[in-house]
């Protein structure tokens, strides 16, 4: 089978590397001329376990290729799979189309012969519709099925995700697009992997509702952190409690600053807008948006508290800055909001993160970028975890209460139990635990 995957952003990397590894043979394509060139010369521009591996074994193979000529490699395909970018609309929070519909453009003028053309990116529900009008009106005389197939990988745990997938939703009712999608997935069929056919439509709100599910459940489970804490309960044991319930799941109940990334801020407010177009609002997630952008508000103000109501000319260090661990993504990281209002009480903030701090400081303010943790908790009056990296569940309290000026530990992530920080003489803030 022959892919070319339009765009070599996180998901068209990721994807198109574990299909070259599947047996396929796959090209990805990017308009950026200086991406290509990196991975054309063994670069991977970002940080996911094991892709750089996955990458190197299937080039040497020579099944996996790298190109800038979009028209070239579409030529010979059997099957394009757009996963280009849909940021958030400026102004109106509404996914912006306009990679996706030149992408399809391009691509419609190149296809020769049959040709499955699939949406990864995640597109509001019509997308593959609006593709399919564009085809037949501007390319009526190429055969093309359009496809929905959207991805479910999270950062960091992305090969995973992509080869042990809990299910592949393939929207089509086309029956050549349906034996070529489940070609393209047979290396997957064969480990039971299952494949979920459904309408175009309801493949591209399948990608929205899990999303904004997922986002709901670790906002519910936020606020009843915070009711915790009033009411001198364990967040955690609520959790679990809970979660033992089939019904419920144990998944995505640890409650923390609140979502981030590129997906869940981005993907609810765009279901938010889409459902107010159709009349049919979707209030569960728009309060769910809500709750969680003050949420990251509320974690800076958490922090002053836990340092006696200010922090003007106090320094703050903070552990850990992307939005989770395993990866260099800053986008929407509740790190920057918390940043932004420990500066604005006057502190001054040190920080350290093992992948994030090129990106960090593309989006910080004026903080001061340190080594490792023991190096920024110097003189420091709290140290903040904010995303839970390996590196930061063993740290030695003894070592940090001697560096530090304060022994104050704010731990947004609610790694540690609380006897074992306070045993060495700290003053411990968790997330719904009563301090
Ligand atoms: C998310 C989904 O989990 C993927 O299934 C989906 O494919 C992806 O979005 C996407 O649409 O591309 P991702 O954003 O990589 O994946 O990361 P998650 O692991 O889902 O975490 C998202 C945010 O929720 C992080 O800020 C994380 O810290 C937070 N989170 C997650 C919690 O606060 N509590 C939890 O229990 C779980």
């Amino acid at each position: 089978m022959r892919i070319v995957m339009i765009g070599s952003g996180y998901v068209g990397l990721v994807s198109g590397a574990c299909l070259a590894d599947f047996g396929h043979h796959v090209t990805c394509v990017d308009k950026s001329v200086a991406k290509i060139d990196a991975l054309e010369a063994g670069e991977v521009p970002i940080f996911e376990p094991g892709l750089d591996m996955i990458i190197e074994q299937n080039r040497k193979a020579g099944r996996l290729h790298f190109s800038k000529e979009l028209a070239r490699s579409v030529a010979e395909a059997d099957v394009v799979f757009i996963a280009v970018g849909t940021p958030s609309r400026r102004g109106d929070g509404h996914a912006d189309l306009t990679y996706v519909y030149a992408a399809a453009r391009e691509i419609a003028a190149a296809v020769s012969g049959f040709t499955v053309v699939v949406t990864k990116s995640t597109v509001p529900v019509g997308t593959g519709d609006e593709i399919e009008r564009i085809f037949r009106e501007e390319f009526p005389e190429q055969e093309i099925a359009v496809v929905s197939n959207p991805e479910f990988l999270r950062e960091g745990a992305a090969i995973t995700d992509f080869k042990r997938p809990d299910r592949i939703v393939i929207g089509t009712e086309d029956a050549r697009a349906t034996q070529i999608m489940r070609e393209v997935y047979r290396p997957l069929y064969l480990n039971e992997a299952p494949l979920y056919f459904c309408e175009r439509r309801t493949s591209e709100l399948i990608k929205y509702a899990a999303n904004a599910f997922l986002a709901m459940k670790i906002t519910f489970i936020n606020e009843i952190a915070d009711l915790c804490e009033q009411i001198g309960a364990d967040v955690q044991k609520v959790a679990k409690g809970i979660g033992m319930d089939k019904r419920i799941g144990d998944k995505f109940l640890h409650a923390g600053p609140g979502y981030g990334g590129s997906c869940f801020p981005k993907d609810t407010l765009a279901l938010v807008k889409t459902a107010q177009d159709f009349g049919s609002p979707v209030r569960l997630i728009e309060t769910t948006v809500s709750i969680n952008d003050n949420r990251k508000r509320a974690m800076g103000r958490k922090v002053i508290a836990a340092c006696d109501g200010s922090v003007r000319a106090k320094k703050i260090a903070i552990l850990g800055l992307t939005f989770k661990p395993n990866t260099d993504d800053m986008r929407d990281a509740p790190s920057i909001t918390i940043v932004q209002a420990l500066l604005d009480g006057g502190a001054s903030v040190h920080v350290y993160d093992p992948e994030g701090m090129d990106a960090a400081r593309g989006v910080l303010g004026p903080v001061t970028y340190g080594k490792n943790p023991y190096d920024i908790a110097a003189g420091a009056d709290a140290i903040v975890l904010v995303t839970e990296w390996d590196e930061f569940r063993a740290l030695d309290f003894n070592r940090l209460k001697e560096l530090m000026q304060n022994p104050v530990l704010v731990d947004l992530r609610n790694i540690y139990p609380t006897d074992e920080v306070t045993r060495h003489g700290f003053r411990y803030f968790a997330v719904g635990k009563r301090n």
